[in-house]
Parts: C-alpha cells; sequence; structure tokens
C-alpha cells in the first residue's frame, strides 16, 4: 500500500503546487491560452496532502474539482500566477511548477472588443514575453530551501532528444529537479496517465512507470522527501 509505505512524511511541511494553463487577454472577450488541465497539479496537490503537508495550490483557469483540504488561490494570467507564487513560496519547504504558464502575451489589453475591419485585413496581436517564474523564484532562495520542481514537456527534434533537451532545460532554469514528459506522440495533455523522467541537479536520472498522475505525484514527491531530510 503506497500510503503505508509513505506515511505522514509531508507533515509538518508547506508545500506549493501551481497547476492549470495561464490566459492572456487581448480584449474583454478573447484570450491566448493553453491545454494544460491542471490534472497532474491537483494530483500532486492531493498526494501531498494524504502525506501530512499544509498544501497552497495556485490554480491557473482549473475547471476540476478542488483538492480537499488545500488552501486554492485562483489566478489567471501569467502576471498573477507569478505574483501568487512569490506569495506563497515565501515559507515553502518545497514549491512545484505544474502550471503551464504562457510565455507571451499582447503588449496591450483593448478595453472594447476587438471588430473586424471592413477591409477584411486580418490584426496583428503585438506578442511581449512574460517573466519566467521558475527562474524568478530560483533567484529568490537564500538558501536551499524551498526545494523547487519544475515540469517539462518535450519533443525530440533534429537538434536533440527529449533528454538532451530537457538537460538544457533544467540547467537553464537552475532548479532541483525537472519533471520531463515526452509529448512526441501527443498524449499527455488532459489524459489521467501520465509517464515521466525526473533529472536532478545532481545528474540524477529516474524513469517513471506509466501510470496514473496520483502515482507520478507520489513518486516526484518520494524525490522531493529526499531533499528535505
Ligand atoms: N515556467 C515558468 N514561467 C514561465 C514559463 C515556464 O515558471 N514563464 C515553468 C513551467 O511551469 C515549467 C517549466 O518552467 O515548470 C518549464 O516550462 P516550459 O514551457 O517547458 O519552459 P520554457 O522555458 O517556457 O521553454 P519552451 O520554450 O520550451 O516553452
Ligand atoms: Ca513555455
Amino acid at each position: 500500500n503506497v500510503m503505508a509505505a509513505r506515511g505522514q512524511d509531508l507533515a509538518g511541511r508547506h508545500v506549493v503546487v501551481s497547476a492549470g494553463g495561464t490566459r492572456e487577454f487581448l480584449d474583454p472577450v478573447r484570450y491566448l491560452g493553453n491545454r494544460s488541465s491542471g490534472r497532474q497539479g491537483f494530483a500532486l496537490a492531493e498526494a501531498a496532502i494524504a502525506r501530512g503537508a499544509r498544501v497552497t495550490v495556485v490554480a491557473a483557469n482549473v475547471t476540476l474539482p478542488r483538492p480537499a483540504g488545500a488552501h486554492v488561490v485562483d489566478v489567471v494570467s501569467t502576471q498573477e500566477l507569478r505574483d501568487q507564487m512569490h506569495l506563497a513560496a515565501s515559507d515553502a519547504d518545497a514549491v512545484v511548477m505544474a502550471a503551464a504558464p504562457a510565455d507571451f502575451r499582447p503588449a496591450e489589453f483593448v478595453d472594447a472588443k476587438i471588430k473586424k475591419a471592413p477591409d477584411g485585413v486580418a490584426p496583428q496581436i503585438h506578442l511581449v514575453e512574460n517573466p519566467d517564474i521558475l527562474v524568478e523564484l530560483v533567484a529568490a532562495r537564500t538558501s536551499k530551501r524551498p526545494v523547487i520542481v519544475g515540469f517539462a514537456a518535450e519533443t525530440g527534434d533534429a537538434t536533440a532528444s527529449v533528454i538532451e533537451h530537457a538537460r538544457a532545460k533544467l540547467a537553464r532554469k537552475g532548479c532541483d529537479l525537472l519533471v520531463v514528459n515526452d509529448v512526441s506522440a501527443g498524449k499527455v495533455f488532459g489524459q489521467d496517465d501520465n509517464e515521466a523522467v525526473l533529472l536532478g541537479a545532481d545528474g540524477s536520472v529516474t524513469e517513471f512507470a506509466h501510470g496514473p498522475k496520483s502515482a507520478l505525484a507520489h513518486q516526484i514527491w518520494d524525490a522531493v522527501v529526499h531533499r528535505l531530510d
């Protein structure tokens, strides 16, 4: 039994999990968004609660039932997610960035609904880059706490394999652990199952078996607990 084996190994810990996908509004009715459902983030929250943690979830546009016992803070945009993550992370023992923040946002928000031009010319949308929350959380840390975990959905390409891309991303972000999903087959979004590889900043590589997101969540916390001791 999974619960018996792990017990209350997160008791007395505050863990913060981001979940879902951010939206960047163009006008009052339209936004740029992504397909992240929040399932993995909520599974992480539920697993941490089962292991005794105090859990804060910063949820970006998640429509799933709330994880019982978690403190849920709702946000919409990447900038709101960033502000709430910094607030919650300040006294956290571990932070997991399972959310998918939009990398870019429209340079301006138009107060009134954008109309089609009579001449049929398509509007140009100018984008500016959003802050990298994970990089900021790592930079804001003054000790080895909190343990910081990132996620990466990668595809292999002509320049590098999934793992090579992920190793480079882990180094860029500076976090302790990176959960890597191979999305080449395009089957992760919105699914109950997930398979992943966990890369450690110490060079470790842990392959997780294909299984439900709850099982993956527990394996991620196992690695976090190992680094908290
Ligand atoms: N992330 C973040 N802030 C952003 C973008 C991403 O904190 N503005 C976090 C995600 O929550 C995830 C990790 O960084 O934990 C990796 O996200 P990913 O989109 O794979 O990384 P990017 O640096 O945006 O790279 P890419 O160009 O591949 O999208
Ligand atoms: Ca991105």
